[in-house]
C-alpha cells in the first residue's frame, strides 16, 4: 500500500494516483479504424531522452490500467505526442481511442528505454527498423538535432500491412522539411517503407529485403557493416528476433544504456 496522498481531481471524479502527471489532450488525429495519434500537454519538470517510453493510463478507474508508450515527439518539444493502435477489447486502447481534446491522460513520471543515442557507439549511418506502430520512437529520434550530430546518414525502414498504416511515417517525413530545428538537415534522412499485403513500389518484409540485398541496392548503400552502421529496432517480438538475427549476421552487437554497442532493441506496444 502506497502511503503517498492521493490528489482528488474534481472534474475527473477518480483520484490521480501518486507519481503520475495528469496531462491534457491538445490534439487527436485518426488515420484509420486501427491507428491514431494524439498530443498532450507536458509538465515542465518532465525530462526524457528522445526514443524513450513512458507508462500512460486514463483516470477512469480507482486503479487505472497503464501501458508502455513510446514518446513520438522529440525531447525539446513543449508537448508530448503518442502514436497508438486501437484494439477493440484492449484494456487501455478501447478507451484511449475515444480521447478528445481537453480530456485527461495520466503519465507516470519516469521515462525509460534503450532506443536512445547514448546506447549506440558513434557511427556513420543509423538504421531505424520498425513495423506498425514501432515507428513511434523513431518519430522522436529523427526530430532530435543530437541524432544529426552523431550520424551522417539516417534510414527509417518501415514495414506495414496496408498503405493506410504508412501515413503517419510519410507525413512525418514530409513535415520534417519544415521542422524548425532539423528541417535543413532532413535531406540526410531517407524513408524506406514497404508493404506486405498491398501493392506498393516496395513490397515484402524489410527482413527479407535485407537478406536478399534488395534493400541496399534500392537505397544505393553498401550492406550493413559494423565499422560504419548502427541500428535500432522496434516492432513485434517476432520482428525483433528476425531483425536482430539479420543484424548479427552482418556482425553488429546488441548494446544497452550501460554498455553502448552497434544495435539496440525495443518491443513495440501491442495491446
Ligand atoms: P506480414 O504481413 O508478412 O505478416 P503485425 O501487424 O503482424 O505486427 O505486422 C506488421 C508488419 O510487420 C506486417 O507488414 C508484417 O508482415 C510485418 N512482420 C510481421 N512479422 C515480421 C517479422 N518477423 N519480420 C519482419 N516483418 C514482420
Amino acid at each position: 500500500m502506497d502511503a503517498a496522498p492521493m490528489l482528488q481531481d474534481a472534474e475527473i471524479g477518480f483520484p490521480i494516483p501518486p507519481g503520475v502527471y495528469a496531462e491534457t489532450v491538445t490534439e487527436v488525429q485518426h488515420y484509420s479504424d486501427s491507428l491514431f495519434r494524439f498530443r498532450v500537454t507536458r509538465d515542465p519538470a518532465f525530462r526524457f531522452r528522445s526514443g524513450e517510453f513512458v507508462m500512460i493510463g486514463l483516470p477512469n478507474a480507482d486503479r487505472p490500467v497503464f501501458r508502455a508508450y513510446s514518446i513520438a515527439s522529440p525531447s525539446w518539444d513543449e508537448q508530448i505526442e503518442f502514436y497508438s493502435i486501437k484494439v477493440p477489447d484492449g484494456p487501455l486502447t478501447r478507451y484511449l481511442q475515444r480521447l478528445r481534446v481537453g480530456d485527461t491522460v495520466l503519465m507516470r513520471r519516469k521515462p525509460t528505454g534503450t532506443l536512445v543515442n547514448d546506447a549506440l557507439l558513434p557511427g556513420k549511418r543509423l538504421w531505424m527498423f520498425a513495423t506498425g506502430t514501432g515507428i513511434a520512437p523513431f518519430a522522436s529520434i529523427i526530430r532530435d538535432p543530437e541524432t544529426y550530430e552523431k550520424f551522417d546518414e539516417m534510414i527509417v525502414c518501415h514495414t506495414c500491412r496496408t498503405s493506410q498504416e504508412l501515413t503517419f511515417g510519410r507525413n512525418l517525413l514530409n513535415d520534417l522539411k519544415n521542422d524548425p530545428l532539423v528541417g535543413e538537415l532532413s535531406p540526410r534522412l531517407t524513408l524506406y517503407d514497404t508493404l506486405t499485403r498491398e501493392d506498393w513500389p516496395r513490397v515484402g518484409r524489410q527482413t527479407d529485403l535485407m537478406a536478399s540485398g534488395k534493400m541496399f541496392s534500392d537505397l544505393g548503400v553498401p550492406p550493413i557493416d559494423p565499422d560504419t552502421d548502427r541500428a535500432m529496432i522496434c516492432g513485434s517480438m517476432a520482428m525483433l528476433n528476425d531483425t536482430k538475427a539479420a543484424l548479427e549476421s552482418f556482425g553488429l552487437e546488441e548494446g544497452a544504456n550501460s554498455r553502448p554497442a552497434t544495435f539496440v532493441v525495443e518491443k513495440a506496444f501491442v495491446g
